[in-house]
């Protein structure tokens, strides 16, 4: 139809007759566009229906039905690998060495043996690696190292409630499988239980859509190692140094496991020694059954279920912790239950009176032995081991529960000495005496470092997802300035200083399968926060101390600066023995700033140079100095 052409800003008769123009207009294409549809439309009838209309099948329920698939968890995790931190290639090799790390330091702990780890990683070509980390522990029986290595959620740590690094049981298996996935290799293992044993040595693959293993090589082997484990595995990945590299994981692992030994090999590089630096090793670790104050409904019916107690009394005593049988009675009763019912015929109504009259019953918080906690000393000694710092603090809190599973909260702080100057320090002493001067008449200010944080979860160093992660996000809700520090809104602490927190637990809430941060429980976040806090305080005696002997250095070069002019002066006007004079005021000078001259012992306690060094006051297993519980001072020099 062609277009009428429209005239511009018609009004009155003009439109009316524009109007009339149209309608006759219309009424003459009328038939021309009939003839052209009637056309259309038989020439679409001659070419048949449309694709676009017949290849789209109609899409039914049941043809919905025919697509569902049971989805194999390797399968899973083999497309959703960055869950299990293999999303890129240095975190790839990050991750491998770490799990086969952990684990052997689980077995060696478990069972009893002070761990000796040797770490290797050879360049093969551009991108690819072959990891190889061999243990002390126990080994591994022959029948077990299959599923161990080549099935995903399989595992001796999952269903226990005892604190241990390991706790999926997805770790090494997950390892294997992005080995496989990348280069095609197998995952090789030799494990031996003891020297009278033969070692037996395991190429596997993961068969992804089944989750098995499939054993593609099975042999008994000769190994020159009593006991242990060696894993092999071949990825596509990079190496690096520096921050969230394998290196800086063996490192922060050293620091948090003082007990162990680790000898490692980075690809061409030289041997690295991390020696062991305490010959105790953490104390054994129980079990525990879960608080009735954690559970949940769901999982109270389902262990009502699933318990092997004939009775409901014996259900409650035996299947939780801190439930005696009396309290188990006294429970009954509160929730109107016979003590001899059986638990698999309580009904869901009952289940719920049963779970309300458990969480008013008054119970006694979780055991603890099944945590096993760096310990102040260790935490020093670790530190001293790791970082040249001037001061360090540590604190250990008691432990506290979180959803029922109880957890321990402790913090290492070291300050200063290698780690640089302290930027706000520099500034409070321009407060409290003159300034320092650089001879241009400006004042030296030694640029703001940002503190660094070293996260530990069951002493396993967590270096990714760091602003996720309740530890960094108790640190910056921390005030720091209350001690002394510079903190500028809303961030770490700037100051030459490196924060540890570690925090052990029979179940570490992590924000992912990949274990890399800790999950915001206020419970922990509380903890963490006092922990920090007391360690603080501690920072800020030995802060105050150093700012007042600065001050006092810097007051008797001033008084030093002017006796000469004071000498001068009086003997101007009146006769005087100069010497004498210098003498007595140089004297006086010294008196008045006498703190300037203090030396510290190891413990941070001015050393009585008549009586020579104060012996350390040891309070159990705690370091007692000037600063406080649990404080080191290093290398302490009297500043001018
Ligand atoms: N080097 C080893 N020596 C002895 N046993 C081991 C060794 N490595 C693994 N295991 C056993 O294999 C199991 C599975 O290990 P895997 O790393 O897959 O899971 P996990 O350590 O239980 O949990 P996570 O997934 O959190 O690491 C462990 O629970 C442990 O019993
Ligand atoms: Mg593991």
């Amino acid at each position: 139809m062609s277009a009428m052409p429209l005239k511009k800003h018609a009004r009155g008769a003009d439109r009316e007759q524009l109007r009339l123009e149209f309608a006759a207009s219309a009424e003459q294409e009328r038939p021309k566009l009939a003839s052209k549809i009637a056309a259309r439309r038989s020439s679409r009838e001659k070419a048949g229906p449309s694709p676009v209309k017949t290849t789209r099948e109609k899409i039914t329920a049941e043809t919905m039905a025919r697509a569902q698939r049971e989805i194999s968890v390797s399968e899973f995790f083999a497309k959703n690998r960055h869950l299990l931190g293999f999303d890129n290639k240095r975190k790839a090799l990050l991750t491998t060495i770490k799990e086969a790390v952990d684990n052997s330091l689980d077995a060696c702990e478990e069972a009893g043996i002070l761990p000796d780890l040797a770490v290797g990683i050879e360049q093969v070509e551009e991108e690819r690696f072959r990891v190889r980390v061999r243990d002390n522990g126990p080994g591994i029986v022959k029948d077990q190292i299959p599923r161990i290595f080549g099935k995903l959620l399989y595992g001796s740590k999952f269903h226990r409630l005892k604190m241990s690094r390991g706790q999926q049981g997805i770790g090494i298996s997950a390892a294997g499988m992005y080995g496989l996935l990348t280069t095609g290799k197998s995952v090789k293992i030799t494990s031996r239980t003891g020297p009278t044993k033969q070692a037996h040595y395991y190429e596997l693959q993961i068969d992804t859509k089944k989750n098995e293993p499939t054993i593609v090589t099975d042999r008994t082997v000769d190994v020159e190692w009593p006991h242990g484990t060696e894993v092999e595995i071949e990825l596509v990945a990079s190496y690096n140094k520096g921050r969230q590299s394998v290196d800086e994981y063996l490192e922060l692992t050293a620091i948090a496991n003082p007990h162990t030994q680790i000898s490692y090999r980075p690809p061409g590089g030289e041997a690295v020694d991390f020696p062991r630096a305490s010959e105790q090793l953490p104390p054994p670790t129980q079990a525990i059954k879960p608080h009735p104050y954690g559970i949940e409904l769901g999982v109270l019916i389902k262990m009502l279920h699933d318990t092997k107690s004939r009775w409901l009394s014996g259900f409650l005593s035996q299947e939780f912790s801190r439930v005696s049988s009396r309290t188990a009675e006294e429970i009954c009763a509160q929730a109107k239950l016979s003590p001899r019912s059986q638990p698999r015929r309580i009904a869901r109504d009952e289940a719920e009176t049963l779970y309300k009259a458990i969480q008013g019953a008054k119970l006694m918080a979780p055991p603890t032995n099944c945590l096993a906690p760096i310990g102040p000393r260790q935490i020093l000694s670790g530190l001293l081991k790791g970082i040249n710092a001037e001061f360090y603090a540590a604190a250990t809190r008691d432990p506290a529960v979180y959803r029922g599973n109880p957890f321990q909260i402790e913090v290492g702080l070291a300050y200063g000495g290698e780690l640089g100057p302290d930027a706000s320090q520099a500034n409070s002493a321009e407060a409290a005496g003159p300034a320092e001067s650089n001879g241009n008449g400006k004042t030296r200010e030694p640029a703001a470092t940002a503190s660094r944080v070293i996260r530990f979860a069951n002493r396993v160093p967590l270096l990714y997802q760091q602003s996720a992660c309740c530890i960094f996000k108790s640190v910056i809700d921390t005030d720091w300035r209350r001690y002394g520090v510079s903190q500028p809104g809303g961030s770490v602490p700037q100051a030459p200083m490196v924060i540890m927190v570690h925090m052990a637990s029979v179940w570490v809430p992590f924000t992912s399968e990949s274990k890399e941060a800790i999950a915001d429980y206020d419970e922990i976040r509380k903890e963490i926060k006092l922990a920090l806090q007391e360690c603080g305080r501690k920072l800020q005696a030995f802060l105050n101390r150093r700012r007042r002997q600065k001050y006092d250095g810097q007051r008797r070069n001033i008084f030093e600066r002017y006796i000469g002019e004071i000498v001068n002066a009086c003997a101007a006007i009146k006769r005087i023995n100069r010497e004498e004079l210098r003498t007595n005021l140089m004297a006086m000078s010294q008196k008045v700033t006498a703190r300037a001259d203090e030396e510290y012992d190891d413990e941070g306690r001015v050393v009585d140079k008549s009586k020579g060094k104060a012996e350390p006051a040891s309070n159990g297993d705690a370091l007692t100095s000037e600063y406080g519980e649990n404080t080191v001072v290093v290398g302490q020099t009297t500043p001018a």
